[in-house]
């Protein structure tokens, strides 16, 4: 959602910022443009679509400028068109503003502005920024912003450019995403590390209503009352590479390609000796004394990990789990106290929503742990302690990799709790762990026989809906797979339990529907056979998703894809792989943009 980049140095600043936005277009976007500093004026070039029209506009000018901003618009106030795309001036042209968040006072703000003579041509809330700016501007570019902040409500991540400033911009945040980067005698900011990481890999990360004064000579942060802040400077210690495509048609399968890695490297470093070892995530012998109730919060595939979490604490661990959006969690009075442990989950560590569940279960006394994939997010210094998955970036929209590990990371949770409250035998627990430490060659060997997977993706890529059904875990992975399907493929789908099916839904079959039916566990397996004949008798075409040793679909399902035989209770880690692969390939064979779908955001910033 809304990616910013600023620059200031010696090189020419307008290529430098279309290069960074290119970087941060996995954020997810409809409109672009940037302001730079040409000859003590702010000149503005931006417009509705994807980069390379903003390239082809830039390719007309010549800019020398050295200092600059830009943005990748995710439209929430107004349609995506030029006039709304930022950057917004003010109304002397004085001032460029980029913006990432939601000004929720925007409407009285206009009101105090147009009574003193200010007007705006576009519907954006950030237009009131650039305005606000300029009616706080008495030559002190720190000043201004910083009275700004103190009049707006909401959620943003600024850059700011003044044509009285050669020498300097201003960049601020608070619950959206901003770093600054220091280079050698270049400094930029961005929302995202991949934006400016060729230049640099040392980068200061703001906190919420922190101020940056990036100038010639460096960045100083100050808080909201103008004292200085010391930071420690933070070293990005992944490669650029991780960002790269590296030879794969799209981020999304190299994504895919990475998650043995990705599992073991988030396993592998918590199991010692037989043993799970979570220092750092607060859970200890005393500390899960005192809980008597897990609240699992979390958004999109996020939420989905979190499901499957349910089913995993409840059954090993016997504490009672609820799971819920975070966006409803925030605002229906959740039973939440100093008893409840509520993880949340986030790959970004930046979606609003799930940052303000957080707040909010912090506020009513509980511990928060947050299983969180980008180190230094939000959410990760928000929390009590945290558990990093070990995924790396993630550049494709629809997330793959970081669910794995999300899964991961909660098998381990899951197992700790157990053996801290004594509901698992020392038997199952080393059963669990082992099969835990066998789920990166399992993987590897659905993506080596991923071929299956395409062919049955090339027989149903024009389908006009497709429905997933199982039960236990396999009902929270269909969840997912359907998800997945929906994001890339724009096909109807739905997820069902398979015995829920028959009260409604069923109806919806007709003669060729394909319906997706995992069934990896253990016990639920010949009930899902049964459901795989009602829809089989309603004409339905089966794709089952099994263990190698299992027989149950042969004769019965139209398409088998088999999985390697795990425990049950792992298996979802397994069977995703499939169900991500199968959504890849129809979305391929169907020309979607795979990796940049449609509406969709990579880091939802809004609520
Ligand atoms: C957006 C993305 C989803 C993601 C969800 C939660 O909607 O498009 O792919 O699952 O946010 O994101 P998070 O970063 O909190 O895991």
């Amino acid at each position: 959602m809304c990616g910013i980049v600023g620059y200031i140095g010696n090189r020419q600043a307008a290529p430098l910022l279309l290069a960074g936005l290119e970087k941060l277009e996995y954020r997810g976007y409809d409109s672009a443009g940037i302001a730079v500093l040409e000859n003590g004026a702010v000149e503005v070039v931006k417009c509705k679509g994807r980069l390379s029209a903003l390239a082809e506009r830039l390719g007309k000018t010549d800019f020398g400028s050295t200092l600059g901003i830009g943005h990748t618009r995710w439209a929430t106030h107004g349609e995506p068109n030029d006039l709304n795309s930022h950057p917004h001036i003010s109304r002397s042209g004085k001032i460029a503003v980029v913006h990432n968040g939601i000004i929720e006072n925007y409407i009285e703000l206009k009101r105090f502005l147009i009574a003193r003579g200010y007007s705006f041509i576009s519907e954006t809330d950030t237009e009131v920024i650039a305005h606000l700016i300029e009616y706080h501007y008495k030559g002190d570019l720190r000043k201004a912003v910083t009275a700004a902040m103190t009049d707006i409500e909401g959620s943003y991540a600024l850059g700011v450019i003044c044509s009285e400033q050669n020498d300097m911009f201003v960049a601020a945040r608070k619950d959206s995403p901003l770093i600054a980067g220091i280079g050698g005698n270049e400094y930029f900011i961005a929302s995202d590390i991949p934006a400016i990481l060729e230049h640099t890999r040392d980068i200061y990360i703001l906190e919420d209503k922190e101020i940056a004064v990036i100038s010639r000579s460096g960045a100083e942060i100050f808080d909201i009352y103008g004292g200085k802040v010391v930071k420690e400077v933070f070293r990005v210690n992944w490669d650029i590479d991780a960002a790269e495509k590296s030879g794969y048609e799209h981020f999304m399968i190299k994504e895919i390609c990475e998650e043995p890695k990705v599992v073991r490297d988030t396993i592998s470093p918590r199991i010692r000796g037989g043993d799970i070892s979570l220092d750092g995530t607060g859970i200890t012998a005393e500390s899960i004394r005192e809980i008597d109730k897990i609240f699992i919060v979390a958004c999109g595939t996020a939420y989905h990990a979190g499901v499957i979490g349910k089913y995993v604490i409840e059954k090993l661990a016997r504490i009672p789990v609820e799971t819920e959006l975070a966006s409803e969690f925030r605002y229906r009075d959740p039973m939440v106290g100093p008893k409840t442990l509520v993880i949340v989950i986030s790959q970004s560590g930046e979606t609003l929503d799930t940052m303000m569940a957080l707040k909010e279960s912090k506020r009513r006394g509980a511990r928060v742990l947050s299983i969180v994939n980008v180190v230094g997010s939000s959410i990760a210094r928000e929390s009590d302690n945290v558990l990093y998955t070990q995924a790396g970036p993630e550049i494709a929209v629809a997330s793959t990799k970081a669910y794995n590990a999300q899964l991961s990371a909660i098998y381990l949770i899951a197992l700790k709790l157990a053996q801290l409250k004594g509901t698992v035998s020392g038997e199952n627990f080393r059963n669990i762990v082992d099969n835990l430490l066998a789920l990166p060659k399992a993987i590897e060997k659905v993506l080596g026989n991923r071929s299956d997977v395409q062919k049955y993706a090339s027989l149903h890529y024009n389908a006009k809906s497709i429905f997933f059904i199982g039960r236990g875990l396999d009902y929270a992975l269909s969840m997912e797979g359907s998800l997945k399907l929906k994001e890339i493929s724009y096909i109807h789908s739905e997820a069902y339990a398979g015995g829920e099916l028959k009260h409604g839904t069923i109806a919806l079959i007709e003669e060729g529907t394909l319906v997706v039916c995992p069934m990896t566990q253990l016990g639920l397996r010949e009930k899902m056979t049964g459901n795989i004949r009602e829809v089989k008798a309603r004409g339905a075409v089966v794709l089952a998703v099994v263990p190698e040793s299992c027989a149950l679909a042969e004769g019965l399902a139209d398409h088998i894809v088999r999985i390697p035989d795990i425990d049950p209770l792992v298996a979802p880690v397994v069977a995703a792989t499939v169900m991500q692969l199968f959504a890849y390939y129809v979305a391929v064979l169907k020309g979607c943009d795979v990796d940049k779908p449609r509406n969709l955001a990579k880091s939802v910033t809004v609520e």
